[in-house]
């Protein structure tokens, strides 16, 4: 008995055999979701699977730790990888099909081509991680040319990643509708993510600080602090307590163009990036002033 007849959901290796599947679908009317990952699935993911599943009478679920968003020194070699627990939970949250290919399917040896985008890529995750968003967009950018989706889902975790992909498909004219899901959170607050399985007891309860500076600048902002500077020092200081924290940025800038800003009148993102131990999570709030409201 194969896997694929064990868990009852088909699954698509390579680019060929997933267009033919959605276009031999296409033709039959039905509408086509995306929901891309690396695998790992969490609530945070099933979330995005199920209002996929909600609102397309397909829903492909994407599962590919993909190597060019990695720098050499972070942990693509021990990201988490189970892929008959991702299929399973995908399937049990309305997932339809799932596009798995291997690295030597989605990259010849000799490739070259690749996606870069030159202004909002630069700041925030861009700044230390230089190649990141060039290797999303660039994978991206193919997972949408083999599901061939109306749609695609992504979450406000990852929020730069969210306005660039949807500047890409302005940009280069990817006839998919971009959505946006909201942050799934842990009871205490921590943002979901594939990377808390690596924090150990004692940073996982400190890792929460991350959620605390958040919602501390927010109270602090809703009690009409407007400078973007003053909030980021709020956070910086809750998280600054927390002795396996080590700050990459805290940043409050414009919610739509990530550019620069010296007052919040318009909705504003503040996003971090923090080292718990050896583990890099972000996370991020939009503050949104009372006259947009
Ligand atoms: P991954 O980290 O697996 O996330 C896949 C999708 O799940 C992204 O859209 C991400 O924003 C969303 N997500 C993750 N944690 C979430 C949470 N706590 N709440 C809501 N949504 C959450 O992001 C990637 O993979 C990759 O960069 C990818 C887009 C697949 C390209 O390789």
């Amino acid at each position: 008995m194969t896997s694929e007849i064990e868990i009852k959901i088909p699954v698509l290796r390579n680019p060929v055999a997933m267009q033919d599947w959605s276009n031999s679908r296409i033709g039959d009317g039905r509408t086509i979701g995306c929901v891309p990952t690396m695998g790992a699935l969490h609530e945070g993911h099933l979330s995005l699977i199920r209002k996929c599943a909600e609102e397309c009478d397909e829903t492909i679920v994407t599962i590919f730790v993909n190597p060019l968003q990695f720098a050499p020194n972070e942990d693509l070699d021990k990201y988490p990888r189970d892929e008959e627990s991702d299929l399973k939970l995908a399937l049990q949250a309305g997932a339809t099909a799932a596009y798995c290919p291997s690295v030597e399917t989605m990259y010849p040896a000799d490739r070259s081509v690749f996606i870069d985008e030159s202004a909002m890529s630069k700041v925030l995750c861009g700044k230390t991680r230089p190649r990141h968003f060039s290797g999303v967009l660039t994978v991206v950018a193919k997972l949408f040319n083999a599901c061939v989706p109306d749609r695609a889902y992504f979450g406000e975790k990852d929020y730069q990643q969210l306005l660039l992909i949807k500047k890409m498909v302005r940009e280069l004219d990817f006839p998919v509708e971009i959505i946006h899901c909201p942050i799934i959170r842990e009871p205490d607050g921590l943002a979901m993510s594939s990377r808390n399985k690596y924090l150990d007891d004692n940073e996982r309860k400190q890792a929460v600080c991350l959620y605390n500076a958040l919602k501390a600048a927010e109270k602090a902002f809703n009690d009409r602090m407007k400078n973007p500077r003053e909030i980021e020092k709020i956070a910086f200081d809750i998280i600054s307590q927390a002795d396996s924290a080590r700050i990459d940025y805290i940043e409050c800038r414009d919610a739509v163009t990530l550019d620069d800003i010296e007052i919040i009148n318009r909705p504003a993102l503040l996003a971090l990036a923090v080292f718990i131990g050896k583990t890099r999570l972000i996370d991020n709030i939009v503050l949104i002033p009372e006259t947009e409201n």
